[in-house]
């Protein structure tokens, strides 16, 4: 199997688990649910998830028994877009190919189909021992971990430092602008990496290993993001270009210019290969899906 075969399998897994985990569409209220469903799946590359699957692997674990964690973080990760999209935020219309959630189904639907997928998530991953077999010690770190990324201290401190940038890209130094990607967006990966891991019982070694891909992936993943919002395709991407100009957000590409950015992505895939070489075959993967992760177009 190449990455792209690996990737596609693994996502399928994933978008599989979601949509047994959601909740169903006719339940009561309705609307909440559909719109819930509508955000999450059939779309979005499942990143996430499968990284928390393939730690999961490389750790030595059954990757399908991360499948519910892997569910989780996505769920949390399509709040997180529901939120960022709305008018209040980055005021985006389109996400994944089709209008953003809150024009399919009005801000306030919006707002709470994200507050309702965070509760969610916690709820599959409180679950966790009916769902992966996993022994309570495990899962109570595991939500530890969660909580604490998706926090004031990771990606929700992340967005309020994003905001708080935006029109002042040049004031900030270079390590306030790596914060602000590394709790954003870097936070949740690096917690994906660690909860598969935790999973699949690695060792301390292992952990602190991919514990450093997963930090150096989420800079990786957020600059080219950057970077793709200024030289990607709108069709391609499924969310429009250009958008960070128009808000003068604080990008790499706003600070260091696309060639200096472009080099600045490729030294921390670099560092993110660095990180799982001694794993040898078990890190295999997580290298190839990092650097396959740098040349993406959406
Ligand atoms: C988009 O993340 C938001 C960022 C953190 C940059 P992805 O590019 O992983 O979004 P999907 O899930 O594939 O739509
Ligand atoms: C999104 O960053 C980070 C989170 C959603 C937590 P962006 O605002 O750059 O993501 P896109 O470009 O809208 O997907
Ligand atoms: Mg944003
Ligand atoms: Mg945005
Ligand atoms: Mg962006």
């Amino acid at each position: 199997m190449n990455v792209v075969q690996y990737m596609e399998h693994w996502a399928a897994r994933v978008e599989a688990a979601l949509d047994e985990l959601l909740p169903a569409e006719h339940a009561v209220p309705t609307v909440i649910h559909r719109a819930m469903r509508y955000s999450t799946l059939g779309g979005g590359k499942r990143l996430r998830g499968v990284l928390a699957v393939s730690a999961c692997a490389a750790a030595g674990g059954d990757p399908e028994r991360a499948l519910p964690v892997a569910a989780a973080l996505e769920m949390i990760h399509a709040y997180s877009l529901i939120h960022d999209d709305l008018p209040c935020m980055d005021d985006a219309d389109l996400r994944r190919g089709k209008p953003s959630c809150h024009k399919a189904f009005g801000e306030a639907m919006a707002v709470l189909a994200g507050d309702a997928l965070l509760t969610h998530a916690f709820w599959v991953l409180a679950r966790l021992p009916q769902l992966s077999g996993a022994a309570a010690p495990t899962v109570l770190a595991i939500i530890d971990e969660v909580a604490a990324a998706a926090g004031t201290g990771g990606l929700i401190g992340g967005q309020v430092a994003d905001l708080e940038a935006e029109g002042r890209a040049q004031e900030l130094s270079g390590d306030e602008l790596r914060s602000i990607h590394a709790r954003k967006t870097g936070a949740l990966f690096r917690a994906s990496v660690r909860t598969g891991a935790m999973l699949g019982e690695a060792s301390d070694d292992v952990l602190a290993a991919l514990t450093r891909y997963g930090e150096e992936l989420g800079l990786a993943f957020q600059i080219t993001d950057d970077i793709l919002d200024v030289v990607g395709d709108t069709a391609a991407m499924g969310k429009r270009a250009g958008q960070d100009q128009e808000r003068r957000k604080a990008t790499y590409p706003a600070l260091y210019g696309l060639e200096r950015a472009r080099a600045m992505a490729a030294d921390a895939i670099d560092r993110a290969c660095a990180a799982v070489a001694p794993l040898g075959e078990r890190g295999q993967v997580l290298a190839e899906l990092v650097r396959w992760l740098g040349s993406r177009n959406r």
